[in-house]
């Protein structure tokens, strides 16, 4: 589906409908009049085969306990192998509302408090969150930055979990915001550091069919033969893909017997909660008839980002992240406005509502992340704002 087709067919707005996007600007920024490109969710309509059969499952009229059927876990596994390659089995599988649950839940049932947990920034702020609210040590290590590409500092992230016997690291593959989608021998040289030093990795991986361009997003347990998978949660969810969020359903794979039952006694304590049995619904549908709608959401993220890169060539101080995957792109715009002022460029002037890079790591602040999973008009609009007011900054 072509992207007039797909934005005709599916875009919402989302005004007065309780979207944290666009209903909570008052409460986020202190200003309701803002173009909104902030916060990982869509303007689109999930397909009709989620609405379809969520409509069914509500015609049958009972909301009695449910549990998740087989057919999930093989909807699941099958979108797996047929995407990624990764087999899954489905006593590895669990089930959890949302992968920022998963995250805490990990970080709280897998180390102690005073641990050290590592993560790379800048980096999505939950990751920051649930090491510190949870009363973790967290550790940052930056990843290499040139003129909007990211590497990663092996040698600063192993010094840095030697000095704080770090014993958890929290990745996030691909990465929110850089847009990177990391390499077999990035991803190899990084699990390689963390097995020598017995570092647990959770791999947050909820990006992993949003990726362009060519780059295949490989699970991080299928590395080398999957010689890392035994040290390993993987989380993953449809919820960025079909744009699913609030039905609060992903899927958490951990292998290892023993880590598996360590997550089972900490969720009977801690989530002791029957299944949601619309999440379960919307995402098996998803994943079983989604196909053309997940091609059409691609074609119309690659189509904004390129709409932006070619806007924003006026400016060419401006570094745009290469947009791999997510479908959120992460922009310097420190040439042109002091990182002090990037706030008030952007929401004052620009009128737009976007996160902030100090949000993603305290060494981040001017830069913006946008969210191209959105109208085009949205971003043509926030682009033009953009550049109209560098031209007056610059004139
Ligand atoms: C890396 C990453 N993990 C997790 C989430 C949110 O996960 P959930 O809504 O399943 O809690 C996001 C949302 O933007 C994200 O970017």
């Amino acid at each position: 589906m072509e992207v007039k087709e797909f934005c005709d067919r599916y875009y919402v707005d989302r005004n007065g409908t309780a979207s944290l996007k666009w209903d909570a600007l008052q409460t986020r920024f202190g200003d309701p009049d803002l173009i909104s490109m902030w916060v990982a969710d869509m303007e689109f309509r999930t397909p009709e085969c989620v609405t379809d059969a969520l409509a069914k499952r509500v015609a049958h009229g009972i909301f009695g306990y449910s549990f998740v059927p087989d057919s999930y876990y093989e909807a699941v596994m099958d979108w797996e192998k047929d995407h990624h390659g990764y087999q899954l089995k489905k006593e590895w599988m669990r089930v959890s509302p949302g992968v920022v649950a998963a995250l805490y839940w990990s970080v709280n049932m897998y180390t102690q408090p005073g641990d050290s947990v590592i993560i790379m920034t800048p980096v999505y702020y939950p990751f920051h969150n649930c090491v510190k609210d949870s009363g973790r040590n967290l550790v940052t290590c930056d990843l290499i930055y040139d003129q909007g590409v990211y590497t990663i500092d092996y040698e600063g992230f192993e010094k840095a979990i030697v000095e704080n016997g770090v014993k958890m690291y929290i990745l996030c593959s691909p990465h929110n915001p850089a847009g990177r989608v990391w390499k077999e021998e990035e991803l190899e040289r990084m699990l390689e550091i963390c097995a020598r030093h017995n570092v647990l990795v959770i791999s947050d991986e909820i990006h992993q069919d949003l990726v362009f361009g060519g780059h295949k997003h490989i699970p991080a347990a299928t590395i080398a033969g999957g010689r890392y998978a035994d040290r390993m949660i993987t989380a993953f969810a449809s919820s960025k893909t079909f744009n699913l969020a609030t039905c609060l359903t992903s899927t958490i794979v951990i292998e290892n017997e023993e880590l598996r039952k360590t997550w089972d006694d900490f969720v009977k304590v801690y989530n002791s909660v029957e299944v949601n049995v619309f999440g379960i619904t919307a995402v098996e549908a998803a994943l079983r008839g989604g196909e053309e709608w997940y091609q059409g959401v691609k074609k119309v993220i690659c189509s904004n980002y390129e709409t932006v890169v070619e806007e924003m060539k006026e400016f060419p101080g401006v570094h745009i992240a290469p947009l791999e995957g997510t479908y959120l792109v992460f922009m310097d715009l420190r040439n042109y406005v002091p990182a002090d002022d990037v706030r008030d460029f952007t929401q004052e002037k620009c009128r737009l509502a976007v996160d902030y890079g100090e949000w993603f790591g305290e060494n981040w602040k001017g830069f913006i992340r946008l969210n191209m999973g959105t109208h085009p008009d949205i971003v043509k609009k926030a682009v033009e704002n953009i550049k109209e007011n560098l031209r007056k900054r610059n004139a």
